[in-house]
């Protein structure tokens, strides 16, 4: 019997976001605009683009513009109407019944492995989807590599796929490290996980897979983050529940990001830039006047 097909998604985006202070002082880090949208819109496309039904997005204190964000606004369409303006209208198309959104509130961040431990009931013992609300897929089709992530898990029978990719060694120690033994990374092929080292001091990675901010869970994983204790600054870890698994032999595989599909991390200031600057150009409606604007930039610097 073919398996339930996925449609659940929770996305994480109750985190402080100090990294991105001031600009985050009084606004979610999520809603910072990437190009014509906010950096969760396009998360929250992805998802709707993957037949993801049901989304919970976990937000938390001075993050209520979210919650505005994805609600309806009969008034605001029908001065839009009036006004017959067609292309804004179709830029709210996202509010147009393709997912039904849900909301909880994590009241302090007590970690991400605690945020998707707020998903459980919403879930209902099915499997889910787990994306983190500052992380972007970019490239054609942001949706593909989620969409094979969940054929692999319900054809594979997994506990857990979590999507990696490919860092420079010296910037493993920013990641959750995938050990996946002497296997050679192929995009696109499920590859058994062996371990999962939060952060590894420099020099003592496993690989240079670093967890990407997609996930796909089978409900035990709601067991795992019931099993696990807080780490030394007292927040549950999403790592250390996956590490759970692992120990328990659960079927756990990473899954390697195409390079076509670039992940982009909105939760710095340098990959902030880089992602506003890759999606202004990539922007159908003024990406040539930026690619014009940095040409011509280009002969100054
Ligand atoms: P980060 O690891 O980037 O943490 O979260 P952060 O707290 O948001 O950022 P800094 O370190 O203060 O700058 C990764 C994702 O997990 C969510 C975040 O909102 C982000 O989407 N998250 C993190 C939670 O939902 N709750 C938490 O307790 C921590």
């Amino acid at each position: 019997m073919p398996a339930n097909p996925i449609t659940k998604a929770i996305i994480p985006a109750a985190g402080l976001g100090t990294r991105l202070l001031p600009a985050t002082k009084a606004q979610p880090k999520e809603m910072l605009p990437v190009g014509r949208k906010p950096a969760i819109q396009y998360v929250v496309d992805e998802l709707q683009d993957a037949q993801l039904r049901d989304i919970l997005i976990i937000t938390g204190r001075r993050k209520r513009s979210i919650e505005d964000h994805f609600d309806a606004d009969p008034p605001l369409v029908a001065a839009l109407k009036r006004a017959g303006n067609e292309a804004l209208l179709q830029d709210l198309a996202f509010l147009e019944g393709r997912s039904r959104f849900f909301f909880t509130r994590q009241s302090e961040p007590q970690g991400l492995g605690h945020a998707v431990s707020l998903g459980a009931d919403f879930v209902e013992n099915q499997n889910c989807v787990v994306a983190l609300g500052d992380s972007l897929i970019g490239g054609e089709n942001p949706d593909a590599p989620l969409r094979a992530m969940m054929n692999a898990h319900l054809s594979l029978g997994a506990a857990a796929i979590i999507a990696v990719e490919i860092v420079p060694p010296d910037e493993t120690f920013r990641y959750g490290i995938i050990d996946v033994g002497a296997m050679e990374p192929t995009p696109g092929e499920p590859m058994v996980v062996n371990d999962i080292v939060e952060k590894p001091p420099a020099g003592t990675e496993p690989s240079h897979l670093a967890v990407a901010a997609r996930y796909v869970f089978s409900p035990i994983i709601f067991e795992a983050l019931s099993r696990i204790v807080p780490d030394r600054q007292g927040e549950l870890q999403l790592t250390d529940a996956i590490r759970w698994l692992v120990r328990m032999e659960q079927p756990v595989y990473a899954w390697l990001l195409n390079p076509a599909h670039k992940r982009y991390d909105v939760g710095n200031f340098e990959s902030y830039y880089r992602a506003f600057i890759d999606f202004a150009l990539a922007d159908e409606r003024y990406g040539y006047m930026v690619r014009k604007y940095i040409k011509a930039l280009a002969y100054e610097l």
